[in-house]
């Protein structure tokens, strides 16, 4: 099927850059919000990231210029849905809103739209049956920061058609993102597993006292080429998240192993939330 117009739903931090990569892919992208203030706040975001890449000469006027012109923004979901080919949704990771949200869409989507969620813990199948339409409905996962992380996992559920598999993989290649397929739900699908078990080691290597957090990067960095080490990464995804995703993790396993770790706990609690709110496990100005 030809995919032309897609709607990303949230601008927060996945949603804009999200929406930037389909502008940029030539896509005409609408990102929609229930705030007004978080979309002003994407749009001066992704300006002031186009005129960087622009002055560092990766990216030319014109195509920055284009790119801006194709992407427009909206409050109203359901006026939104009506055009869209494809739905990436990046909103709140509550399972309420988001069932609203693909009721919403399942009402007022085009027939032969293909509804994605950008979650990382909500597997797609809890929202398809909301939506109306379970077999045009999976998750396509994008990491932070998405403009520039190539991978996207595809997670198709039990009811996920292929034609819906096919067609979100060729959006994926055609935004220059690397897709993988995973075949079957399961807690934090490829990627935030790995990351997950290299922070839980990360986080008791520190705990115990067996060396500093800056020591335990410098390793993941220098001996194990890691382009950030885990400490950096956490603080950039967002502790709250990091705290998150555990939560979630341990309701769907009941593994003892998935629960937050005390050193996650400790920081959360103390507001200390990593880059966004200016202290994490590192200080930032
Ligand atoms: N937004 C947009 N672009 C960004 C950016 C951001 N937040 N941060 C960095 N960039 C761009 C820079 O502009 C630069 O672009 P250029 O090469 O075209 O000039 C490029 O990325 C490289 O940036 P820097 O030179 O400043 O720094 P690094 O070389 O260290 O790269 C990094 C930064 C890309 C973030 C790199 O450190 C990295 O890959 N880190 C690992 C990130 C990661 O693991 N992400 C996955 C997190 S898990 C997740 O998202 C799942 C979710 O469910 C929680």
């Amino acid at each position: 099927m030809m995919i032309e117009r897609i709607l990303v739903i949230g601008a927060g931090t996945m949603g804009r850059q999200i929406a930037m990569s389909c502008a940029l892919s030539g896509y005409e992208t609408l990102l929609q919000d229930i705030s007004e203030q978080a979309l002003t706040a994407a749009r001066t975001d992704l300006e002031a990231w186009a005129a960087s890449r622009v002055s560092k000469g990766k990216l030319e006027q014109p195509d920055a210029d284009a790119a801006l012109n194709r992407l427009a923004q909206s409050t109203d979901l359901a006026a939104s849905a009506s055009t869209a080919d494809l739905v990436i949704e990046a909103a709140v990771e509550r399972l309420d809103i988001k069932e609203q949200i693909f009721a919403t869409l399942g009402e007022h989507a085009p027939a032969h739209a293909i509804l994605a969620t950008n979650s990382s813990t909500l597997p797609s199948s809890r929202v398809a049956a909301a939506s109306g339409r379970p077999p045009q409905v999976c998750n396509m996962h994008f990491f932070n920061p998405a403009l520039v992380m190539k991978c996207v996992e595809v997670v198709r559920n039990e009811q996920t058609s292929d034609e819906t598999v096919e067609a979100v993989t060729a959006v994926a290649t055609r935004l220059g993102k690397q897709p993988v397929l995973v075949n079957k739900e399961i807690p934090g699908f490829i990627a935030n597993r790995m990351m997950g078990a290299i922070n839980a080691e990360a986080l008791n290597l520190a705990h115990a006292g067996i060396a500093s957090i800056e020591d335990i990067d410098t390793t993941a960095k220098t001996a194990l080429g890691h382009p950030m080490g885990p400490f950096e990464l956490m603080d950039m995804v967002g502790l709250d998240v990091i705290d998150f995703i555990a939560q979630a993790t341990f309701a769907e396993t009941g593994n003892e192993a998935d629960k937050p770790h005390p050193l996650i706990t400790e920081k959360v609690q103390a507001g200390l939330l990593g880059r966004k709110s200016g202290e994490g496990f590192y200080p930032y100005s």
